[in-house]
């Protein structure tokens, strides 16, 4: 755990600034976003030389000039802009990572696609214990978002699915090379997404079969993706909400993979998905759960990352999940008759994968 939670770690002046940081947030956020997409920023990073005044770059991006000014004048608050000398703005180290850093652009548009206008409701939420951010995206036919995804409305569909897609691929390459060493020959993919975890399996090893469950609008992209890469003999969908009583496993599996799942729920939810695979389980079975723990990371950053996506889960995607403490976690494995034999932090960078056996 970071030591910086066991301590009050700010001074009375520094707690003065960063609470006054905290009620401008959105506001600062969006000037940071707008900064980035009208290219002003980029402008600042081209003349970092020398520095540029407002009215140059207002003139060159065609922009007026009233917006140029309030924009540059706020960065230099926020921290995405110095003054070379009064007037002449030249970006800071903070700003070229908003400009160029991939992990901020996909944690960016996130934020501001799928949870921007769904946090206004964030109090509801937790009251309710119900995503009533789903409305902001235009879900709320659904009771989470996830018999959504194929539906979502552009931009937030790529935001969703690049975000998504940006934290498991890191982790994928290491996770392969854990999950192979007991040669697997069927594995599981549950909540396998648009089958990228599926078919990287099937590129590292000619003799495994996969077999996706997902909900049936997912499962029919990934279907999809799996056909345009000409896995479709190796890699078998099966259409099945894991919380529903009569979802049967496929009969012949030796190994279950869930990626970025469970976090998908609620502890009970978890305790009740986990003991029915349990109860399909022989001695030889494993179980590899890809995690990310917000007690595990390595730095601050990482964790308010999770803390942040820990909220879209309250007021958007089901209002009853989180990222979770690996301890909690822990606790849920053990309520469904499994054990953890083995424990690897930080593949990739940020999760943890976790190997279970069922408890004879
Ligand atoms: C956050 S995504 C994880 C994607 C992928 N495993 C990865 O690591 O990138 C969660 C996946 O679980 C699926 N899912 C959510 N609720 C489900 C349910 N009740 N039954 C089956 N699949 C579900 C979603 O459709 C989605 O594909």
């Amino acid at each position: 755990m970071l030591k910086e939670y066991f301590k009050d770690n700010l001074n009375s002046f520094q707690s003065k600034t960063e609470i006054q940081k905290l009620t401008f947030y959105p506001m600062m956020f969006q000037a940071a976003r707008v900064m980035r997409i009208t290219g002003i920023l980029n402008e600042t990073y081209i003349n970092r030389h020398n520095g540029i005044d407002s009215e140059k770059i207002a003139s060159k991006l065609n922009l007026p000039h009233y917006g140029v000014k309030v924009l540059l004048e706020v960065s230099l608050t926020i921290g995405l802009v110095f003054l070379k000398e009064e007037g002449k703005y030249c970006i800071t180290k903070m700003g070229y990572l908003l400009l160029n850093d991939k992990a901020t652009i996909v944690n960016l548009n996130f934020s501001h696609d799928i949870c921007y206008k769904a946090m206004y409701h964030l109090e509801e939420s937790i009251k309710k214990k119900k995503p009533i951010g789903l409305k902001e995206i235009g879900l709320d036919k659904y009771s989470t978002i996830y018999p959504g995804l194929s539906e979502l409305p552009e931009p937030i569909k790529t935001s969703w699915f690049e975000f998504d897609h940006y934290y498991s691929d890191i982790a994928f390459p290491e996770a392969l090379k854990i999950v192979f060493i007991d040669k697997p020959l069927h594995i599981l993919d549950i909540g396998g997404n648009t089958g990228k975890w599926s078919m990287a399996c099937c590129r590292y090893d000619k003799n495994v079969r996969m077999t996706i469950i997902d909900l049936p609008g997912q499962l029919d992209s990934a279907k999809e993706n799996i056909e345009a890469n000409n896995l479709q003999n190796r890699i078998f969908g099966k259409a099945g909400d894991v919380l529903s009583n009569n979802l049967k496993l496929p009969a012949d599996f030796d190994t279950i993979w869930m990626s970025q799942f469970l976090d998908c729920f609620s502890e009970e939810q978890i305790v009740k998905i986990l003991t029915n695979i349990c109860n399909e389980m022989s001695v030889n079975t494993n179980v590899f759960i890809l995690e990310l723990f917000w007690d595990r990371q390595k730095d601050l950053a990482a964790a308010y990352c999770l803390h942040g996506i820990s909220l879209y889960f309250s007021a958007v995607a089901n209002g009853n999940s989180k990222m979770y403490h690996s301890k909690d976690f822990y606790k849920l494995i053990e309520q469904a008759g499994l054990k953890v034999v083995s424990d690897t932090d930080h593949v990739g960078e940020f999760h943890t994968l976790l190997k279970c056996k069922k408890v004879f």
